[in-house]
């Protein structure tokens, strides 16, 4: 694969070393423009002397090649702009070419990889994100940026993602980028489940479904075939989707619905919240306060552990969990893959309220049998499901 980075002025630009470098080691050939801010933060030396050439920076560069922007554009397979600064996607949504970076991107039709980091009101900012919605719309890929604190003292969205996420962002194969499951069998259960006291009463947790809408509607996007087991929720699914919706209540309905699924399925992600416990006895009517002398009793007993106990037929391939803990997080989480006998598990600190339950964003740690573990920051859910779907692209294709 003929890599080009084009480097435009940030200071994200010393994570984008470390990114060469990791495509020149995967055997890729590279090459680096820069802007001419680009030059204030990182030295072309080094740049050059990862990828043992040239940094290309203006249309003198080459004498051996008068038409340098023609023919940079024409030896990409890619291109990967990063750090992008607002300037420079302005420039590309707006197909303006004044200077040597934006005329090389301009001039070729390589798939283009995006990579914005700024600050978070720069980001916001209502032309950027036009613009950002422009380049998507112009099928160029964009890794949005990650949520923490910024190099000025900031926090908020804005920050250079970290490196295992941009290189699977670079490294994904070009002609995948909207095909990465098709003809994969994905199932996806979301939402928490609710245990029956009486029939109008229940015991029940504090899952939205969001974090399992957002994976399958990803997978969707990636050319999945979807079935989404979901607890009661008010999300809904777009008219015109093909992801196959469920609906179920209890544990008890999760385990049919859900053994029922799999059968042929490639992949199960279990984002579900499922109750540990159901009630013993569950009143046929409903229940009355007098009836009881102002204390009630009700006896639950252990639902089965549907993920540990779940017959899996050969086609399963990869099986992820959850793990919403409030402490040892790390700790209960490598328990529960071992125990669940898992391919990933997908961890979170629900005692933090502005992630989780209820919330639009997630952070969450990625703990995989034989593999560092991996943190994803805190970003929108859809942004860490399209994350953690990469991940497991790279794994089973
Ligand atoms: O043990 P814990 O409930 O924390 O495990 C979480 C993972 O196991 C999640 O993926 C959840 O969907 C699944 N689970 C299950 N059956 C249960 C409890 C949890 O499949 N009874």
């Amino acid at each position: 694969m003929k890599i080009l980075f084009v480097v435009t002025g940030g200071i994200a630009e010393y994570k984008v070393v470390e990114a060469v470098r990791f495509q020149v080691k995967a055997g890729n050939q590279v090459k680096v423009v820069m802007t001419q801010m680009a030059k204030q933060f990182v030295t072309p030396l080094t740049f050059a002397t990862l990828t043992n050439d040239i940094v290309y920076d203006s249309f003198e560069a080459s004498t051996e090649n008068p038409v340098a922007h023609i023919a940079l554009a024409d030896w990409a397979d890619q291109i990967v702009i990063a750090p992008a600064t607002a300037n420079f996607i302005g420039k590309m949504a707006n197909g303006i070419a004044d200077d040597f970076a934006s005329t090389v991107v301009i001039a070729s039709t390589a798939k283009k990889r995006v990579l914005p980091a700024m600050n978070v009101n720069m980001w916001n900012n209502p032309a950027v994100q036009r613009n950002i919605e422009q380049l998507k719309q112009d099928g160029v890929a964009i890794l949005e940026p990650a949520v923490g604190a910024l190099a000025e003292g900031y926090s908020g969205k804005g920050r250079f993602p970290d490196a295992e996420i941009v290189n699977a962002f670079i490294s994904e194969p070009v002609e995948k980028t909207a095909t990465t499951f098709s003809g994969k069998k994905i199932v996806v259960t979301a939402g928490g489940t609710r245990e029956a006291i009486d029939p109008v009463r229940y015991i029940g947790n504090e899952s939205s479904g969001k974090m399992g809408f957002a994976l399958a509607q990803k997978a969707e996007q990636l050319g999945a075939q979807v079935i989404l087991i979901t607890g009661p929720t008010n999300l809904t699914l777009a008219e015109d989707s093909s992801i196959q919706r469920v609906n179920i209540k209890s544990v008890a309905d999760l385990q049919v619905a859900l053994e029922r699924a799999v059968q042929d399925a490639d992949i199960l992600i279990m984002a579900a919240a499922v109750s540990d416990y159901r009630v013993a006895q569950v009143a046929d009517h409903k229940m009355k306060k007098d009836d009881f002398n102002g204390e009630l009793e009700i006896k639950l007993v252990e639902n089965p552990d549907i993920l540990a106990n779940l017959k899996r037929p050969a086609s399963l391939k990869y099986v992820v969990g959850f793990a919403a803990e409030t402490n040892d997080l790390i700790t209960n989480a490598e328990r529960k893959i071992q125990k669940k006998k898992l391919n990933m598990i997908v961890a979170n600190d629900v005692s933090n309220h502005q992630i989780g339950f209820e919330s639009n964003q997630n952070a969450v740690t990625i703990l995989r049998p034989n593999h560092a573990n991996v943190e994803l920051p805190q970003n929108d859910k859809t942004v860490i499901a399209e994350q953690i779907l990469k991940l497991i692209d790279q794994e089973i294709n």
